[in-house]
């Protein structure tokens, strides 16, 4: 948490300012001739764009020499932009260390794990532990942040840009850095090589000089280590965000201070670098074809709004259009753009922003689409783009407001880490996937769902939901064993509670006593393989993918496995415990019975889904705001249970509404 406990000013400040939603994206006028700004900004209020992010990559244009700074192409960029009612959201420049310092520092740049050293020629090319770009990096955001601290167009700080560019810097520099991190940590090298279970294949270590980060090795590396070089990486890169952010802070303690995440991203512990800003901001780029594309926008939005305890987040990046990162990048289907920006103002966005501006003409990114396409205004577009900022206006009042979730589903990062590396008993269980599997049929019941780390406060919600959360700290097993005994119910997957934080097996299992098993054995099933579960309450189902061999102590079988080699054995069981259930499920449920499991689950604890729509319609309550997305290509009537009034129209609707295809609807009224 922040120490001052102004967070929460800071952003009041800014949606005050704006008056409502922000609507934008990233701005790069130094792509462009002069001449074209005056364009820009009389289409930016054409298309009621009231925040803009500027600069992201401009550090060779602000600093082209060493210690030769060119400002006076940002003075006029920032003078024009609030001349015209528009907010600038600046950026730091720090992801793109110039050709120059490259030339004269190639220790910069980072080496990559097979020893390989990046070249300049893209960007993120820089090594978090390298004290020549942490230097000159505080140089030129001290500059910054002084010249522009009292400019009337600064609104929000954006550091950087989506950390933590490389994947874990192998250089010497960084070696060193993770030597002083890991001596942070372990406090004396027994500690370290007990933590790391060096007595297995004699990797003992008599000295800190002798560690290393986890480089090529023949078959497996030590797991230990390597979950701990992802944790120092995170944490290197967080210090180059601290860094600047508390520059930033010195000079203006009223902004607030972001950086771009990359929503359900696995290498960084968003957690921990939430509580370091003052606003979570998010990209999202989701497929335009993906068939469940509107249900991973939606877990990632969840995410979002749920690092920081609930609060509004800022989708700082989108695409009005096709990408140019996947084999095949699509255009959007028409009403796709309107109706996926609505879902994430409805899932607590207070924006609603692009990448970018104004396509790019040249640069590896010119095929990406932008809210000014290659083909001007006159196009499909544009249209789109203008007639989504006249809405968002009408949204104003949403902004702030908050999504509430009587169910969490717990998001851990390490586990996520440990869970993935190889030399387990099948390398195919995936969080993600996992996760994905469990959130879509709540999300298909329109049961609000938040994402909470397995040491929060539970106490909120009524049923928590574990996927797979294989590595487990004993704090963390407490708190959710407290959780069930004070009432809470609970469902959990298999493969969770297997090892502590530093990946050593934990006997007995961190949930044994909680969900009343003892699981003796795991037997991943083959790839095609499935077994046949036949359950205490309804028709067969399918298992897939794991069989735990298992025995109940004291937790009732709701469900066993009927053929294999090993005969009848639990599968699916419910332990009463304490005041409240703890359900665990030993394989990989089809759709439909996991969905039955956690429906029925969900209602015995009491949540009760936002409303009754048809199949294909998400419903999201959003403070005193029903918004209802219709994601099907079918024209639809919801019942609404009261008088009420769509924002975006003014109608008003006594007992049910009619959706067109891709439809949106924002009600308010006195029973919502
Ligand atoms: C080989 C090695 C052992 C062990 C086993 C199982 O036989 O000699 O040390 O690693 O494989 O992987
Ligand atoms: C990321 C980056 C942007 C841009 C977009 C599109 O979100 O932050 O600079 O590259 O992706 O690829």
């Amino acid at each position: 948490m922040l120490s001052d406990g102004r967070p929460g000013l800071r952003i009041d400040a800014l949606r005050e300012r704006l008056g409502g939603l922000a609507y934008g994206g990233d701005y790069n006028p130094e792509q462009w001739p002069e001449k074209t700004w005056a364009e820009d900004v009389a289409l930016m209020r054409e298309a009621g764009v009231n925040l803009v992010t500027v600069g992201v990559f401009s550090w060779s244009a602000l600093e082209p020499e060493p210690g030769r700074y060119t400002f006076d192409w940002l003075d006029r960029v920032l003078d024009l932009l609030p001349e015209n009612g528009i907010a600038v959201d600046l950026a730091t420049p720090t992801a793109a260390p110039p050709a120059w310092m490259i030339a004269a520092h190639p220790e910069v740049l980072p080496v990559l794990e097979d020893g390989s050293r990046l070249t300049f020629g893209a960007r993120q090319h820089y090594c978090a532990s390298s004290p020549v770009y942490r230097a000159g990096a505080a140089a030129l955001v001290e500059r910054l942040a002084a010249r522009y601290a009292e400019h009337p167009a600064l609104a929000l700080w954006h550091v950087n840009n989506e950390y933590p560019g490389v994947d874990g810097c192998h250089c010497p520099v960084s070696a060193a850095h993770f030597r002083r991190w890991l001596a942070d940590r372990y406090g004396d090298l027994d500690a370290l090589n007990d933590a790391w279970g060096t007595a297995f294949w004699g990797q003992r270590y008599g000295s800190w000089d002798e560690i290393n980060p986890p480089g090529p090795v023949l078959g497996d590396p030590n797991p230990s280590q390597v979950v701990d070089f992802r944790r120092f990486n995170g944490d290197a890169s967080l210090e180059c965000f601290t860094a600047e952010r508390d520059i930033l802070r010195r000079h203006t303690p009223d902004v607030p201070v972001t950086t771009n995440f990359m929503a359900s991203y696995k290498l960084l512990d968003y957690w921990k670098w939430a509580a370091e800003e003052d606003v979570v901001a998010l990209d999202a780029y989701p497929d335009a074809r993906d068939p469940i594309g509107q249900v991973r926008a939606a877990l990632n939005f969840d995410l979002m709004r749920s690092l920081r305890g609930g609060r509004p987040f800022v989708l700082m990046e989108s695409s009005t259009g096709p990408m140019n990162s996947r084999r095949r990048n699509s255009a959007r289907p028409p009403g796709q753009l309107r109706l996926r920006s609505h879902q994430a103002v409805a899932r607590g966005s207070d924006s609603v922003m692009f990448f970018q501006w104004r396509a790019s003409r040249f640069g590896a990114e010119k095929f990406f689409s932008a809210m000014v396409p290659h083909a001007g205004t006159d196009s499909r577009v544009w249209r789109e783009v203008r007639a989504l900022g006249a809405e968002l206006r009408d949204l104003a009042p949403v902004a702030g407001s908050r999504v509430d979730a009587d169910v969490a589903m717990v998001w851990d990062w390490p586990s996520w880490w440990a869970l993935e590396l190889r030399g387990r008993p099948s390398t195919d269980v995936a969080f993600h996937d996992q996760a994905l599997a469990h959130y879509l049929p709540l999300w298909r019941a329109n049961i609000p769902v938040a994402m909470v780390a397995p040491g929060a406060d539970l106490s909120g919600h009524r049923l928590v939901v574990v996927p797979n959360l294989y590595a487990v700290t004993d704090a963390a097993a407490a708190n959710l064993t407290r959780f069930v005994e004070d009432g809470g119910h609970l469902v959990m997957s298999y493969f969770s509670g297997v090892v502590d934080e530093h990946d050593h097996i934990r006997r007995p299992n961190a949930f044994q006593d909680l969900l009343g098993v003892r699981v003796e054995e795991f037997n991943p099933l083959q790839v095609e393989e499935t077994l046949t579960l036949r359950w205490s309450d309804g028709p067969a189902s399918t298992a897939a993918e794991w069989q735990d061999l298992m025995r109940a102590e004291g937790a009732e079988v709701l469900a066993v496995f009927e053929d294999g080699p090993f005969g009848r054995c639990p599968a699916v069981t419910r332990n009463a415990y304490g005041r409240g259930t703890a359900t665990y499920i030993g394989t990989r449920l089809d759709d439909a019975r996991l969905r039955a499991l956690l429906l029925d689950t969900a209602s015995a604890a009491g949540v009760r889904p936002v409303a009754d729509v048809p199949d294909g319609v998400e419903a999201v309550r959003r403070g005193e705001h029903l918004f209802l997305l219709n994601h099907t290509d079918e024209a639809v009537i919801v019942a609404v249970p009261g008088p009420c009034v769509d924002l975006l129209t003014g109608t008003r609707h006594e007992d049910a509404l009619g959706l067109d295809p891709q439809g949106v609807a924002v009600l308010r009224g006195q029973p919502l």
